[in-house]
Parts: C-alpha cells; structure tokens; sequence
C-alpha cells in the first residue's frame, strides 16, 4: 500500500513530466494534504523557471470604471450594491493614468472596469487608440461581455489582449451566481477573442459556495482546452455589501494548489499571482510566484478612486500610488531571487 506522500509524489512528478494528467488525478493533487503541497509547489516551481524564465512580467491595472450593469453575486460593484459610490475615468484620464505607469516601467497595462454602458466599443476603441498612438504599451481590456463586432472594433484599435474570467467551469454554480447572465454566451465570447487573434485570458475564482473538487478539476480542464494565453486564479472573497457576505471564503492553500496545478497543465502559459491571493497573506503574491505563478498586475490608478473599486473587502494597496506599488512589487520579486521582465510580456504561446 502506497502512503499519501508516495502518491502525491509520483502523481508531481508525473504532471511534471507533461503526461496528461486524468480528471482523477487532478482531483488527487487538488485534495493533497497541506503538509505534502510542498511536493505540488516545487515541481510547479520548477517547472515555471523551465517554460517561462525567472523574470516577472508587470502589468499596470487601470480600474476605469466601477460602474457595471450585471450582478454577480459575489461582487461588490454588483448593480444592486446601493452601497458604493461610483466612479468612471474620462477618456482622457485613463491615457493619463498609461502614460504614467509607462513612465513608472511599466511595458504593459491592462484597463479594466465593470460593463460600464457609457464604455460602448467605439470608446473603449478611442481610448485603446490614445494609448497605443502615445506610448509603447501593449494593452489588456478586461471590460466584460461584448458582442463579436464590438471586440473586432477594439482588436482594431490595437488591443492585444484581453480577460475575461468564466469564473467557474459549472454551468448550474455560473448560472447561481448570475442571475441575470448566460454561461454559454461567456464561453462563446471566449471563442470569439480567441477568432480575432487576441492573446486571451480567463480563469475563475477558488472556493465559491458551492464548489467542489470535482468543479475545480473542470475548471483546470477547460483552461486547457481553451489554450489559454494568460490564466487568473484567485480565492473568492466574501463580500460584505452581497448577499454571499456570511459564506466561507476561498482559502489560499487551496488557491495555491489551483495556482501550481495550473502550471503543470498549462506549462508555458502566463500566471499571475493575483491580488486577491496578497489580500487574503501579506505573503500571498510571493506564496503564487514560488508557486507557479510569473505575473504580477499592481495598480495604476489614480488614489482616489482606489477603495471604491471595492470586488472584495480588504483588497491591498488602497492607501498605496502607483509609484510606491511598482517599487514595493519590484522589492519583493527581487527577494525572491527573481528579476522584472523588460519586454512586453506577450503570449508565450505563439
Ligand atoms: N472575491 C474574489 N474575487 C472576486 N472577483 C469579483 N468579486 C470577487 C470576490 N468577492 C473577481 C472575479 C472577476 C475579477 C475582476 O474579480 O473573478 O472576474
Ligand atoms: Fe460587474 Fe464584473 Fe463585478 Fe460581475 S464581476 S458585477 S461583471 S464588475
Ligand atoms: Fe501596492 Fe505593495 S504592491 S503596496
């Protein structure tokens, strides 16, 4: 008889070792004790500085908008969050805030907001414009459903990336958590950025009420079968101001688990160490880059509007500027023995 240690060793070293793993397998690494997950990390470590290097990409995060016409339930800047004053960035302030993390050393940032209407495609399109026309930034939207037209208008612009999170591969759990939303449409929508050439990021949250390991398995399996270019994974966080406000968060183990397995199976994808993971540790980040992970995305924007971009309590760098982020990430990648990568960071996989 195997022990637990036996088998999640050879079960690392065989997902190392770019054998498919089987749905029962990811399940056995997902369900590893947390006294054995070292096992999980180091071959997910390994195998990281392997496919993609030991630099770390930056990504500036631009939060434009906190004004959004869905409701997921999960998320503070729901429609139905009387809770929360709103904010938008003109078009004007938003190159601003791009030309500054250009300035900072950023060489890429991602523009992201709620599906704020004001923000049809054409001004997504003017602002992806400006940017591009006045700095050497590669550019992430992350603004939500679109139509195929309306991300080809963008695309056009000079948009060279984009996110979109399915949030859970479980068609019963989405539908539950959005009300007013269609899982089909959000996986076609991924189809359709992946048609006009973007280089593509999804990904979905850890430990979502209702969860199991079984979703989560199918979560990792659907990253790979979309191929994506960029994988975000991060613990659900409960939110006071939602109705999933007394629920258990997701726990960092257990997003840490999901952060390595999907190295393993994504192999030369990029992976952020996402915020929510520094919100939930002060150690966090730097837990998901020896982990797996290769990406960091601090935040660009502007002071002010910082707390109000409130998806989860506690969210880290609210009272930080953009300059102090980008010197307090590049601090910590340097402590870990890891450089901060100079080019655009673009996919790997192409
Ligand atoms: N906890 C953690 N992540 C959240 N997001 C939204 N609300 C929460 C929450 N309460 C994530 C979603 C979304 C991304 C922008 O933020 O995954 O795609
Ligand atoms: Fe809006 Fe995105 Fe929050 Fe959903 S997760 S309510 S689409 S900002
Ligand atoms: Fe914002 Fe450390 S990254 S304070």
């Amino acid at each position: 008889m195997e022990t637990k240690y036996e088998v999640i060793n050879q079960l690392s070293q065989k997902a190392y070792s770019k054998t498919s793993l089987s749905k029962d397998e990811i399940i056995e690494l997902l369900s590893c004790p947390e006294e054995y997950t070292h096992l999980i990390f180091d071959v997910a470590d390994k195998l990281r500085k392997e496919e993609v290097g030991d630099e770390v990409h930056l990504r500036g995060l631009i939060e434009f908008s906190n004004i959004c016409k869905r409701n997921c339930e999960y998320c503070g800047l729901r429609r139905d969050n009387q809770n929360l004053l709103r904010y938008r960035l003109e078009v004007d302030e938003i190159i601003a805030t791009a030309k500054n993390a250009e300035s900072l050393g950023y060489r890429s940032v991602v523009m992201q907001s709620g599906e704020d209407g004001f923000y049809t495609a054409e001004k997504i399109a003017t602002v992806v414009d400006g940017i591009k026309n006045s700095t050497d930034l590669a550019v992430t939207l992350s603004c939500g459903e679109f139509s195929k037209q309306d991300y080809k208008m963008m695309k056009n612009a000079g948009a060279d990336r984009y996110l979109l999170r399915f949030e859970t591969s479980n068609k019963e759990l989405y539908q539950a958590l959005h009300p007013d939303s269609d899982y089909e449409n959000r996986i076609q929508c991924l189809h359709n950025l992946k048609e006009l050439d973007y280089q593509v990021g999804s990904g979905f949250m850890v430990g979502l009420p209702g969860e199991t390991v079984e979703i989560l398995a199918d979560n990792l399996l659907l990253l790979k079968e979309l191929d994506v270019d960029m994988a975000g994974i991060g613990p659900f966080i409960p939110n006071p101001d939602t109705k999933l406000a007394n629920e258990k968060g997701g726990l960092l183990i257990d997003s840490l688990k999901a952060v390595a397995m999907a190295r393993l199976i994504l192999r030369n994808a990029h992976i952020p160490a996402t915020t929510a993971m520094g919100s939930l540790d002060p150690k966090g980040r730097e837990k998901a880059l020896n982990s797996g992970a290769n990406v960091v995305m601090p935040n660009v924007s502007p002071m002010k509007f910082r707390e109000l971009y409130a998806l989860y309590p506690n969210k880290i760098c609210i009272t930080d500027d953009p300059g102090h982020c980008r010197n307090c990430i590049t601090g910590k990648i340097h402590a870990l023995g890891r450089s901060v990568a100079k080019d655009h960071g673009h996919s790997l996989k192409r």
